[in-house]
């Protein structure tokens, strides 16, 4: 199988893709399309079948909940069992956006979209691609990202194509997401309301809206209870090449701090290196170890939304381009900076010796 991809730069593509994609759906065939945070991969969250089918493509664990896409309350309202007050403040202030509110489920969502558990997460998409495909099936979408189990996320048709290109049938290209992480997850059914992964809503903007707001579990605290949101296990947004965060104050700390990772090597470490604030210059300081090759530095502006959007697109960079380390200079503090931090933290769970060079 290998993925057709259809754009939709033009009112005549974008209808024929949305046509096409809600043909397939319909069919029971999963598609990719693209969201404002990250490409989802959408099956019809009604039919138990074609979500298993999901499963089976991302090689996802079974445990895991799937997040359904709606396109318009009404349609949210449908998926619950109730629809609290706060859920309609949340839907009026972030609705379409990057949120998804995690709620009882109603009778019409299989147990293989809430991994048998009790409630269901629902999110109003901006994306008009996807907001079109929704309203053509009639439906809501059942969707993951559109990435194989624990790697990272795509926000391009083509970094789809280069992790499901042979696995699905159809890939709608609508560009690249405005957002470039993940939504927030709030989970409804908590007191207070507790955020279950950080995204871009802020738990300070969503507090702003419904009073108090939890911050999610501390990973050390999360050990000891039963899994709330299993996508919030280390190691998942993970690039292929180990992940490093790090901090200096000049050049010379900086390869003294590559050259202690590169040690013991026989050929040089090839390091990418993702920095807002300390750009290095083009040559190593003199002195510097010869066991390490800086091959790419990427620099992302120091503004929150705009490093969420490239932060991913860099990664799968560095991926393609063969960096064996991906060093990414330590991000600001400050709620805007919250869910990116997250991001980072997981891809780094992975040691550079664990990773088998
Ligand atoms: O931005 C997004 O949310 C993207 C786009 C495609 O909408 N989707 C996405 O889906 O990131 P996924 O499956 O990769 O991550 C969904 C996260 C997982 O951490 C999952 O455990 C959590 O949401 N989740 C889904 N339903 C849940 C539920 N009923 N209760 C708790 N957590 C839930
Ligand atoms: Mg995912």
């Amino acid at each position: 199988m290998k993925a057709e991809i259809l754009p939709t730069d033009t009112p005549d593509q974008f209808q024929a893709a949305v046509q096409r994609a809600a043909e397939l759906l319909r069919a029971g065939e999963p598609v990719a399309l693209p969201t404002e945070t990250v490409y989802g991969l959408a099956a019809n969250a009604l039919d138990a079948d074609a979500v298993a089918r999901l499963y089976q493509v991302k090689g996802r664990p079974a445990h895991n909940p799937i997040i359904v896409h709606v396109a318009g309350v009404e349609m949210a309202r449908r998926c619950v069992a109730e629809w609290p007050e706060a859920a309609e403040r949340l839907a009026r202030a972030f609705w379409p956006g990057p949120l998804t509110l995690v709620l009882p489920r109603s009778a019409a969502i299989p147990d293989v979209v809430t991994a048998g558990g009790p409630t269901v997460g629902v999110r109003w998409p901006r994306h008009p691609v996807m907001q079109a495909v929704i309203r053509a099936c009639g439906f809501p979408l059942a969707a993951p990202s559109a990435n194989l189990a624990s790697r990272l996320s795509p926000t391009s048709a083509e970094h789809v194509r280069a992790q499901l290109g042979e696995r699905i049938r159809l890939i709608v290209d609508g560009g690249s997401c405005a957002v470039g992480i993940e939504s927030t997850v709030l989970d409804l059914t908590a007191r207070p309301p507790r955020v279950l992964r950080p995204g871009m809503i802020t738990a300070e903007s969503l507090a702003a809206v419904l009073g108090e707001v939890a911050l999610p579990d501390s990973p050390a605290g999360a050990a000891n209870e039963p899994l709330r949101s299993p996508g919030l296990l280390e190691k998942h947004y993970a690039p292929a090449a180990p992940l490093v965060l790090m901090e200096w104050r000049d050049e010379a700390e900086l390869y003294r701090q590559l050259a202690a990772l590169a040690a013991g090597r026989t050929a040089p470490l090839r390091v990418h290196l993702l920095v807002h604030t300390r750009i290095p210059a083009g040559t190593a300081p003199a002195g510097a170890t010869s066991n390490v090759t800086l091959e790419r530095v990427a620099v992302i502006p120091q503004d929150a939304e705009a490093f969420a959007r490239a932060l991913y697109a860099e990664l799968h960079r560095c991926d393609l381009s063969g960096a064996e380390l991906i060093v990414v200079e330590s991000p600001p503090r400050g709620p805007e900076w919250r869910a990116i931090a997250d991001r980072l933290r997981r891809a780094a769970a992975r040691s550079l010796s664990a990773s088998g060079g």
